[in-house]
């Protein structure tokens, strides 16, 4: 037990002293972005101005950001920054924007080969940006809720399975690295023109040692347990479960509730609470109908770790769902 608390203790001076450097060198960068001009003035050579960022179209809008495909020297990217100019969206893309590169850069360290990697969205630095504004990769298909709704052609059987497996590798990356999601949901996968999926939107992620009772996430896809114990990897293996159904059925999670009130919401909450969970169609092929009910246990402890999915859909991925 002791000295499982030191490797949480270590990883988190792990984690802070990749934030401390981050930030030095982003203080660093903007000294040096301001100090420029002047030394080049001094040595009088041609000032060369920074390219231009050319936004080009909104791509897509969750509860927080705005995203926007944008051209920098020629190359599209995604520009996602607070939707609203409120004091707590900035803040909060910040954060993303710090966590989004402590994981970038954890992952930068995996092997060639390894099969966790390019499963999370990459961030780019970009000269000219904000704190507050992301620069990621361009992912042309968008996201796998639109993709429910408007290409369900793609989403073939094997397709799904492949796409939950790339999000169960995603989640496994994550715990490794004490990270939780806690947002984990169709509209925050995003799918590549080859049908791989990437796990994008850290809004909500944090690192696991932290005291995550907030109420966070997506109410549809919120596990149980958020907002009333320290919420754990294995809440996002919850709203993976619902993302499984999702496949399943194609259809939003609960569609007829409505969520008009907080009133609403409270109760439906509490519904989930008490054991209450959507329906698995009888024509499920019984080994993703057990996989899904075992990923939506009440008890966080009796869910599958994010390994043994990728195990489970492995043994399936050749069968109809
Ligand atoms: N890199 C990207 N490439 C293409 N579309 C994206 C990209 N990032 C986000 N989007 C689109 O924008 C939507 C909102 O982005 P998201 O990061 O989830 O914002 P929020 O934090 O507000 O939920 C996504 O659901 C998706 O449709
Ligand atoms: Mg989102």
């Amino acid at each position: 037990m002791e000295s499982r608390d030191n490797s949480v203790e270590t990883k988190k001076r792990k984690i802070e002293s990749f934030i401390d450097n981050e930030t030095t060198k982003a203080a660093k960068n903007n000294l040096s972005s301001s100090t420029g001009s002047s030394s080049s003035e001094s040595d009088e050579e041609e000032i060369i101005p920074p390219p231009k960022i050319v936004r080009q179209k909104l791509l897509g809008e969750g509860g927080y950001g705005s995203v926007w495909l944008c051209l920098f020297s020629n190359k599209q990217f995604a520009l996602k920054e607070p939707k609203e100019n409120s004091q707590y969206k900035i803040a909060a893309m910040e954060k993303e924007k710090r966590i989004l590169s402590y994981v970038n850069q954890q992952h930068d360290h995996l092997p060639k080969t390894d099969p966790h990697r390019e499963k999370i969205i990459e961030m780019f630095p970009i000269d000219g940006l904000c704190k507050y504004q992301l620069a990621l990769e361009y992912l042309p298909r968008g996201s796998l809720y639109t993709c429910i709704r408007k290409n369900k052609k793609y989403l073939t059987d094997v397709a799904s399975i492949k796409i939950l497996t790339d999000v169960a590798y995603a989640l496994d990356f994550l715990a490794n690295i004490q990270i939780v999601h806690l947002d984990l949901k169709s509209d925050n996968i995003l799918l590549t023109t080859e049908g791989n999926a990437k796990l994008a939107d850290f809004g909500f992620a944090d690192y696991a040692y932290e005291e995550l009772t907030d109420i966070l996430g997506t109410l549809r896809w919120r596990a149980p347990e958020i907002g009333v114990e320290q919420a754990t990897h294995k809440a996002d293996i919850y709203s993976l479960g619902m993302v499984a159904w999702e496949l399943k059925t194609l259809t939003l999670p609960y569609v007829s509730f409505e969520f008009k009130s907080k009133e609403e919401r409270r109760a439906f909450f509490k519904l989930v609470q008490g054991g209450f969970r959507e329906i698995i169609p009888s024509d499920c092929e019984p080994k993703y109908a057990a996989l899904i009910t075992r990923c939506w246990e009440q008890n966080p402890k009796q869910r599958p770790a994010a390994e043994e999915v990728v195990k489970v859909l492995g043994d399936i991925k050749s069968l109809r769902i």
